[in-house]
């Protein structure tokens, strides 16, 4: 078994992941934060596309559940000689990890190293199409804070049409109980809404007050994302989260974002910087969550 998107996992599938992952948030807070779940397994970590949250994160999830760690990285490898992908993938099979952790410019790629490896894949985040367990990560830290998603409106801001990380969030977040509303300019939001369960809109300010996530996005600039509008200035204006927009939000309400930040573009330095900023809880929640999608995915041992 694979965890390649949220589509595929109902909401009691993803409550029992985030309950998991609570528990492992006790783990990690042990003066000892290591458990010998997955001791004796390996897992590779095969990274096209750069990363400093998610790779680390796996990393250090792996590591608390005693498995071994592959790195791969395209570069410094034999991708330079021209290697395909699926070469590469069966030569790092044929060294025997049991689990693939997969990031790819390509949607549909971690998809792929299932299929031709037979082994179960944990999609890192393909192209523009999902980021999994980004979407855990922020759906436990929402639910941390509040409790439940159930009736929480979330704001998803920025540019949505490139990002994997707002497909997986809202099937995560609408799966949960949330209600969704996406807001970019016209040309960053989805072509159409039709397969989305959200509203949608282009003006922040009409819908910031009645918010209780503001889930911030950077602008994709390597998939496209800085040619659709006319200036970053117009962008600042109409969509960052800007001081006095944080003023005008309700006082219950967070501030996220999945990183890495552009302080001065989407958010504020000084917003980046609050307390209801929720960004450093979805880095540490990251951790947790992955080492309860490794321990589903490889049978962990709960006694262990
Ligand atoms: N949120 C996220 O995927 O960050 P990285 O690209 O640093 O992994």
């Amino acid at each position: 078994m694979s965890f390649l998107d949220i589509e595929g996992h109902d909401r009691t599938d993803l409550e029992a992941t985030l309950d998991l992952a609570d528990e492992f948030i006790e783990v990690l807070r042990r003066p000892i934060p290591r458990v010998p779940a997955l001791q004796g397994k390996t897992i590779a970590h095969i990274f096209y596309e750069a990363s400093t949250r998610t790779r680390l994160s796996f990393e250090r999830a792996a590591k608390a559940l005693s498995a071994d760690v592959m790195n791969f990285a395209p570069s410094g490898s034999s991708v330079s000689k021209g290697e395909s992908l699926k070469d590469t993938v069966l030569t790092l099979r044929a060294m025997g990890p049991d689990l693939m952790v997969v990031r790819h410019g390509a949607a549909g790629a971690p998809h792929r190293v299932a299929a031709w490896t037979g082994l179960p894949v944990i999609n890192a985040g393909d192209g523009a199409h999902q980021h999994p367990t980004q979407a855990l990560a922020d759906s436990l830290t929402i639910r941390t804070r509040f409790g439940k998603l159930d009736g929480l409106r979330v704001g998803i801001i920025g540019d949505i049409r490139h990002s994997r990380v707002a497909r997986s969030n809202v099937a995560a977040f609408t799966a949960l109980g949330a209600e969704v509303v996406l807001v970019a300019p016209r040309t960053l939001l989805p072509v159409s809404s039709a397969e989305w369960p959200v509203t949608m809109s282009e003006s922040l300010d009409e819908i910031i007050e009645d918010l209780d996530v503001v889930y911030l996005l950077r602008i994709q600039v390597e998939r496209g994302g800085a040619c659709v509008f006319p200036s970053l200035t117009e962008y600042v204006s109409r969509f960052g989260l800007t001081s006095r927009r944080f003023s005008a939000m309700n006082p219950e309400a967070v501030v996220m974002h999945p990183g890495p930040m552009n302080r001065g573009i989407e958010i504020a330095d000084s917003i980046a910087d609050d307390e209801r900023a929720l960004v450093l809880d979805q880095v540490s929640n990251g951790v947790a969550v992955r080492m309860a999608v490794l321990f589903r995915l490889l049978g962990g041992d709960r006694n262990g």
